[in-house]
């Protein structure tokens, strides 16, 4: 087992790739704090980790405030002592906006969930990290924080994917600074992946043979694929990765 005794705090632990990490990890060993702003879906979550023989403890938690983030923190702290991983996996796209939101309420709304909610979580969890020797942060960009979006995908001011790219330099200075306390923190940056962040894309056949005929493996990816690479960044088989973003899109960002 990789993460045996590890307690995993995931953000985003109700739906997608948080859940399917949420899975994995259980598996390897580790006890999970699941939050999400949705308490039913995370305790969904805790109840699948928990049927198939894990461990899992449920924190309702919103991560787009400073308050709101440290309060998961603390949450977590209260219930386990310690936290050794972090998965920042909640996250919003610009039509999760309330629909009356003007550019720049709903423009707040994606940065907050999405990049504030990245930096808080990890300022907070990586304090009580040092106290403990050290863990790891992992962070969920997206090919769209490292290349454009195709122009028919965008107006060219969708703050999904200033956020994203946001995080891969949260990502590099983090774990720079880090370092010499034993925290590694890394990226990954998803293409498509089938969750319901993407069910509307997924919906329309159009928009579906445009993403798959622009990724060289010709298809979206699963969630599972995704909780793989973070195992891989969470676990000591990236004992030597810090800082760096590691792309799984099959082949988008290699074009
Ligand atoms: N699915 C993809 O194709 C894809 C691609 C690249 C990157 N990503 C990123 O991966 C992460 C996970 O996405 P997913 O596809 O699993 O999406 P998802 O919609 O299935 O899950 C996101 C979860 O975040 C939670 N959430 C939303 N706002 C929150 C808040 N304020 N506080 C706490 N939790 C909140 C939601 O309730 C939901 O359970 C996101 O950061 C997303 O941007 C996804």
């Amino acid at each position: 087992m990789k993460l045996q005794d590890k307690v995993a705090l995931i953000t985003g632990g109700g739906s997608g790739i948080g859940r399917a990490t949420a899975l994995l990890f259980a598996q390897e060993g580790a006890v999970i704090a699941v939050s999400d702003v949705n308490e039913t879906t995370a305790a969904e979550t805790a109840e699948m980790v928990t049927s198939a023989g894990g461990s899992a403890h449920v924190i309702a938690g919103n991560v787009s405030t400073t308050e709101g983030s440290r309060a998961i923190v603390v949450a977590c702290m209260e219930h386990f002592g310690r936290v050794d991983i972090l998965i920042n996996s909640a996250g919003v796209a610009l039509r999760h906006a309330p629909p009356d939101a003007t550019f720049d309420e709903a423009w707040d709304f994606v940065m907050d969930v999405n990049l504030r909610g990245t930096v808080m979580m990890s300022r907070f969890a990586t304090d009580e990290m040092k106290k403990t020797g050290g863990g790891t942060v992992v962070n969920l960009s997206s090919i769209y924080g490292l290349v454009g979006r195709p122009a028919e995908l965008t107006d060219g001011f969708d703050p999904y994917t200033h956020s994203k790219g946001a995080i891969v330099q949260l990502t590099r200075e983090a774990g720079v600074k880090l370092a010499p306390d034993g925290i590694r923190t890394n990226c990954l940056c998803p293409g498509f992946v089938y969750t319901n962040l993407t069910k509307g894309l997924a919906e329309n056949p159009e928009t579906m043979a445009l993403l798959e005929s622009r990724t060289p493996m010709g298809r979206f990816g699963e969630a599972e694929e995704i909780a793989k690479a973070a195992l891989f960044l969470a676990s000591d088989d990236s004992s030597y990765v810090t800082g760096a973003a590691l792309s799984i899109d099959g082949g988008y960002v290699a074009q």
